[in-house]
């Protein structure tokens, strides 16, 4: 994997403890930048990002269990991190996001409003509250999906979520250059993370052969490899884009 230098800057990487927030941190922190990660339920996984970091050397992290859908709780998260290290987020990852596959008809409003809430909220009431202090070369990456490029028959409350999100990314990109800051998103085809269990991992593996031109599901670290880079002073002209990180599975 290509190096990057983040200055010892403060990255947040909503969802980080697990699958692809997992991987960005773990990456994030190897290329000299300083980690906030927060989670929502997982204490387990939690303790187990904990205890890989420190067997990997890595120590200039901050774990934090905090719902990003509530403005109160991410002003909390904020503070904290500002109390640790006295410094602002310099890039932030909105990577948090719930997926439940379901039949149409039987989706809820509640799963409707929840779904909205993490997937697109969040990412609003992040960069509402982060951008202000953000400094001439931060930047912001938002995950989307190829749910959100093509639409979901099982999930069409998670897929409006993600398309939307690129929508935010895009006024984002608009509002915060402005003061030098990017905005751009990543939408990831199939990879293969616990949000999917492990009877659906094995059918998308076999899916994967006939319907993903390369033949296979991603893995975290491809997709970290992506947001690294929109991050970096690599994409110094790249803002409002929408990378896709699916093995061919969509090309718009
Ligand atoms: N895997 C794929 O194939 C795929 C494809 C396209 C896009 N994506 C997107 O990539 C992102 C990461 O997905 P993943 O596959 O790595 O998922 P994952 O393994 O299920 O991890 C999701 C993370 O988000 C956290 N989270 C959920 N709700 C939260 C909340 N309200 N507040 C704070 N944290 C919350 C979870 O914490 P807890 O476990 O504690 O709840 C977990 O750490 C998501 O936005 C997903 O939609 C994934």
């Amino acid at each position: 994997m290509k190096q990057y230098n983040f200055n010892a800057k403060v990255a947040l990487v909503t969802g980080g403890i697990k699958g692809i927030g997992r991987a960005i941190a773990i990456a994030l922190l190897k290329n000299n930048a300083k980690v906030v990660v927060c989670f929502n339920q997982d204490t387990f996984a939690a303790k187990d990002m904990e205890q890989s970091l420190k067997e990997q050397g890595l120590f200039d992290f901050l774990i934090l269990q905090k719902d990003i859908s509530s403005r109160g709780q991410v002003r909390e998260l904020l503070r904290a991190i500002e109390d640790k290290w006295h410094q602002q987020v310099a890039y932030l990852i909105n990577n948090a996001g719930i997926l439940k596959q379901g039949n149409f008809f039987e989706l809820s409003d509640e799963q409707w409003d929840r779904t909205l809430a993490v997937n697109l909220k969040s990412a609003f009431i992040l960069a509402q509250e982060c951008l202000p202090k953000m400094q001439f070369g931060d930047a912001i990456v938002n995950i989307s999906s190829v749910g959100g490029q093509t639409g979901g028959d099982l999930a069409s409350d998670y897929a409006a979520s993600k398309a939307a999100l690129i929508s935010l990314t895009r006024s984002l990109a608009r509002i915060a250059s402005k003061q030098g800051v990017r905005s751009n998103a990543v939408a990831p085809g199939w990879i293969e993370t616990p949000i999917f269990n492990d009877k659906r991992i094995e059918e998308l593996k076999l899916e994967a052969k006939t319907k993903i031109p390369l033949g296979r599901m991603g893995r975290p670290e491809e997709v970290a490899d992506a947001v690294l880079f929109l991050l970096s002073d690599d994409a110094s002209f790249i803002t409002g884009h929408t990378l896709n990180v699916n093995g061919g599975m969509y090309f718009g």
